[in-house]
């Protein structure tokens, strides 16, 4: 639990609403929440969940229609001053530098609106850009760079006032796996060695299994499953069962007549004569029965293990649908 004098960001019963042409849309439909001073806490949901509506409100740029937000102990309604003084936002989808000036000058010049005194704003470029990988590419013009460094630049933006809370709306969309890793990286030194609080909005589960301290899942603007990435995968419990089994059978009808059996698949090994088969399992009796049944019909089992829930199939769980599936349907 986080105690409450270490309370960065506490949301309480939000809501909003759009007005459009047809019906209103409810985009935050009762959210609350507490995040922890140092906390990384990722707000994972599928596209149209409510995500940069709640990131939007809380960094004051977009009024709730309902329910309040703190950031800081202050209100972000009626505050909005004072939470932008201990945070700073960005979002990984926007452009956010003036293109044709350098990279190093779209820094200077967002610091100089903090007012931050000049040495010290030169020397936390100078050590944000070091950490970032972007020292290099500072003297060249922001549309210049590739979309990895304009990233790294914006990243390198977000903490440049020396924020409390750091607001991130997708942050490593569209990067490569090595780019998308040293930010993590840095996000995660940023956290734990300067106690900031970061709060990022994405629906990259890696992402979340990847740095998370804790997750809310979110969809339809509401909060449906909270927790660390292990409690919610372990709320799941283990739903496959690997078994190696000798020699490789030839079909694996015996699984279908086990109560609780989901679905297989199987590859063969036959250097090794064997299979590997992974069973879908409903339970663990399900697994036992699977394990049984392959045993009677005339297979050894020679190694057997459970497979844990990944977030994804936690998702899958909860919400009835994978994010391929929602994209499909062309969202909410
Ligand atoms: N300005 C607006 N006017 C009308 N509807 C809006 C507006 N902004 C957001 N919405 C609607 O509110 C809902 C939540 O949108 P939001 O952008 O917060 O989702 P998201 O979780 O960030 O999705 P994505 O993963 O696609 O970025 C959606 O149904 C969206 O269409
Ligand atoms: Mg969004």
């Amino acid at each position: 639990m986080i105690s409450a004098d270490h309370v960065s960001v506490e949301v309480e019963g939000l809501r909003r609403q759009f007005k459009t042409k047809s019906a209103p849309v409810v985009a935050l439909d009762g959210v609350s929440l507490k995040v922890g001073e140092g906390e990384i806490f990722g707000v994972l949901g599928p596209n149209g969940a409510g995500k940069t509506t709640m990131i939007r409100i809380l960094s004051t740029l977009l009024m709730p229609s309902g329910g309040s937000a703190k950031v800081m102990g202050f209100d972000v309604e009626h505050e909005a001053e004072k939470v932008r003084r201990v945070i700073n936002m960005a979002s990984g989808a926007e452009k956010a530098g003036y293109d044709f000036i350098s990279a190093k000058r779209n820094l200077w010049f967002f610091s100089q609106l903090y007012g931050i005194p000049g040495e010290v704003a030169e020397k936390r470029i100078g050590d944000l850009s070091e950490r970032l990988g972007l020292t290099k590419y500072l003297d060249r013009k922001f549309y210049a760079l590739s979309t990895g460094y304009r990233q790294r630049a914006t990243i390198a933006r977000a903490f440049v006032n020396d924020p409390r809370v750091v607001f991130l709306d997708e942050p490593t969309i569209g990067l490569d796996v090595m780019t998308a890793r040293s930010i993590r990286e840095f996000l995660q030194t940023e956290a734990k060695t300067h106690g900031r609080t970061i709060m990022l909005a994405t629906h990259n589960m890696a992402e979340v299994e990847a740095i998370c301290d804790r997750v809310a899942i979110i969809d339809k603007g509401k909060i449906i499953a909270e927790g660390t990435p292990e409690d919610l995968k372990r709320s799941l419990g283990a739903p496959a069962l690997v078994m190696e089994v000798s020699p490789p059978p030839k079909d694996l009808e015996m699984l279908r007549q086990v109560a609780g059996v989901k679905g297989f698949t199987s590859s063969a090994d036959e250097e090794r004569g064997l299979s590997t088969v992974q069973v879908v399992v409903e339970n663990d009796s399900a697994a036992n029965g699977a394990s049984a049944a392959m045993a009677t019909a005339g297979y050894r089992v020679v190694a057997s293990w459970r497979k844990e829930a990944t977030l994804e199939e936690v998702f899958v769980a909860l919400v009835g649908s994978g994010f391929k599936e929602r994209e499909e349907e062309g969202g909410p």
